[in-house]
């Protein structure tokens, strides 16, 4: 029987979630941000998730509109310091992975902040994709690894991404079929479910079917 050790999830949907219903765009991310406070206690308290990695916020996304990328960067802001309660009382530790550099100092702070602060959990390590994109954190490994005069092997190049541990169980919602920069390495071998439920109404129902649907998959990594 397979469980996954690591879950990652390109949560896709607000926006059309919030249009269908007549209300603006960024009314979906707040009830996305919910969403992730559901998944994330529910995988807090599953016996084999590790690790549950979400895409929050990719390198291209800065091309939205400009207001909508304000309202995200709020929203990220005052999510984490109200979160911080609920990820000390599910053992939950926090990392933010991407590059930082782009967002404001305050932001910034928060985020190092909630990474600290929850650094002496030993539950589920919720990993929050920021300002991220595989082939940036292809480059920025390769500049650590020459930094580090480190030699130029698989296990070294795994060793230097923003998450160095295998994905097993790779989700997408919102109905498209790709994975957008998202953990193109660590995929490698992930078995990939792609779901037309938004992302604002993504339950622990169906996160709970797709899991035993992959305990049933049989995972021959290249082998026969
Ligand atoms: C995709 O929906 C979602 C995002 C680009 C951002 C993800 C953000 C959240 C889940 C909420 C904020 C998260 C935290 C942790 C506070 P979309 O806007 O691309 O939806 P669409 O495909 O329907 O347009």
């Amino acid at each position: 029987m397979n469980t996954p050790r690591h879950l990652a999830i390109i949560m896709d949907g607000n926006g059309r979630w919030a249009q269908s219903r007549g209300m603006a765009r960024v009314k979906g991310h707040e009830r996305g941000a919910e969403t992730v406070r559901t998944i994330t206690t529910f995988c807090a308290n599953h016996p084999h998730i590790e690790r549950l990695t979400l895409y929050a916020f990719s390198t291209e996304n800065w091309k939205r509109p400009k207001l909508e990328v304000e309202f995200l960067m709020k929203l990220l802001e005052r999510w984490l310091k109200n979160e911080l309660e609920v990820y000390l009382a599910h053992d939950v530790r926090f990392e933010a992975i991407g590059d930082l550099s782009r967002f404001s100092p305050q932001l910034q702070r928060t985020i190092r902040e909630v990474e600290e602060a929850t650094s002496p959990c030993k539950g589920l390590v919720q990993s929050l994709a920021l300002n991220y994109g595989s082939r940036d954190e292809v480059v920025r490994a390769l500049r650590r690894m020459v930094e580090r005069h480190d030699p130029i092997d698989e296990a070294h190049l795994l060793q230097a991404l923003d998450v160095a541990m295998e994905v097993d169980l790779l989700i997408r919602t919102g109905g498209d079929q790709r994975l957008s920069n998202f953990m193109l390495l660590q995929a490698a071998y992930a078995e990939l479910f792609f779901t037309p439920t938004l992302w604002p109404d993504f339950s622990t129902d169906e996160l709970q079917s797709i899991l035993t649907s992959f305990e049933t998959v049989e995972r021959r990594f290249g082998g026969i």
